[in-house]
């Protein structure tokens, strides 16, 4: 059970992302050893603000948003910095050769009701020598260097790939390191098993009525076989469901808010899990398109997001696609 600066180094990752990797895992061990302390920390309830999104933020949301900011800020390696509590990127050193983007409490409608959340980070590189700015963030999925998540949950997980397979430490609290508990992480290519939002089903597109009618009709039906579902309200258990044991994960856009192309976020939601799931062997599109092959047009675009299962991801898009 190698802790995860050895394991990095051991797989030739470069220093400063270890370093860099390293302050996140930091960051989240803070961030978890408040979840844990709960209403002794003076962590739950709402902030009273409202983040660029139109969300009320909870206080956790923005305690995360502040520890992981200082910290990424503190380390030297980080260029500049995206938030989903941010409405502007933040710059850090100049000399840095990163640019991170994170969620830093997602599902945080949790946060109350003593149940999982986490937080995801994306990281790209920073162009050398060039001023940042919002469009240095705008680089499609497929170039990021590094992108995960850790989930507090009964353990608190991270959830790692460097572009070479996806890989799963656990924190184990005696000695406050993340160890690598899972160095193979694969997503069966079939499953029976879907994640989605019941409750907006009427304000879903027809293929996604179709598919999910289709799902719902079990062995009787066109897909002959019964499926089950689950819904954690948050992302981060949802997806690492799929990576533990299968299924497909389905956000997709609803008429509650035509004008926006989904809830989740590109940057710091779906370009970091795509990224996992592609990495474990899974999909992730779009109703159209992969989605780590999106040109981002801002930092706090939206998208719908259909990941998982391979050929369930696939049999997901073809339903839009037929349509
Ligand atoms: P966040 O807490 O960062 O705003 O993200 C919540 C997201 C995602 O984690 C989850 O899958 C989804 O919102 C839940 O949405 P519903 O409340 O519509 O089910
Ligand atoms: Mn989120
Ligand atoms: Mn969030």
């Amino acid at each position: 059970m190698q802790p995860l600066r050895q394991y990095l180094a051991t797989n030739n990752i470069e220093p400063s992302l270890i370093t860099l990797i390293d302050v996140l895992a930091i960051a989240c061990k803070d961030i978890a050893f408040r979840l844990q302390q709960g209403a002794m920390s003076g962590i739950l309830g709402s902030a009273g603000e409202e983040n660029v999104q139109g969300e009320t933020q909870k206080k956790l949301d923005v305690i995360s948003n502040d520890l992981l900011k200082n910290y990424l800020l503190a380390s030297g390696v980080v260029k500049a910095l995206a938030s989903e509590e941010e409405e502007t990127i933040v710059s850090g050193n100049e000399a840095g050769s990163y640019l991170v983007c994170f969620d830093p409490l997602d599902g945080s409608s949790n946060i109350d009701i003593n149940s999982m959340v986490g937080t995801i980070f994306s990281i790209f590189s920073a162009a050398e020598g060039s001023a940042v700015n919002e469009k240095s963030f705008l680089q499609p999925g497929r170039q990021q260097l590094a992108a995960g998540y850790v989930l507090y949950g009964p353990s608190v997980m991270l959830v790692l790939t460097t572009g070479d397979g996806v890989q799963m430490y656990t924190l184990d609290q005696r000695i406050g390191e993340f160890v690598l508990t899972n160095d193979h992480v694969v997503i069966p290519e079939e499953t029976k098993e879907f994640a989605v939002n019941m409750s907006n089903q009427r304000f879903w597109a027809e293929p996604k009525q179709r598919y999910v009618e289709d799902l719902l009709a079990g062995s009787e039906g066109p897909r002959a076989k019964n499926f089950n579902m689950r819904w954690m309200a948050a992302m981060v258990a949802d997806v690492h469901r799929i990576l533990c044991r299968g299924g497909i994960f389905t956000y997709p856009w609803d008429s509650r808010d035509p004008d926006k192309a989904g809830k989740l976020r590109l940057m710091y939601e779906a370009n970091p899990m795509g990224f996992l799931v592609e990495q474990a062997g899974g999909k992730a599109y779009t109703d159209k398109m992969p989605i780590l092959d999106i040109e981002p047009e801002h930092i706090h675009q939206r998208v719908p997001v259909f990941l998982g299962a391979a050929n369930e991801v696939t049999t997901c898009v073809e339903y839009h696609q037929s349509s």
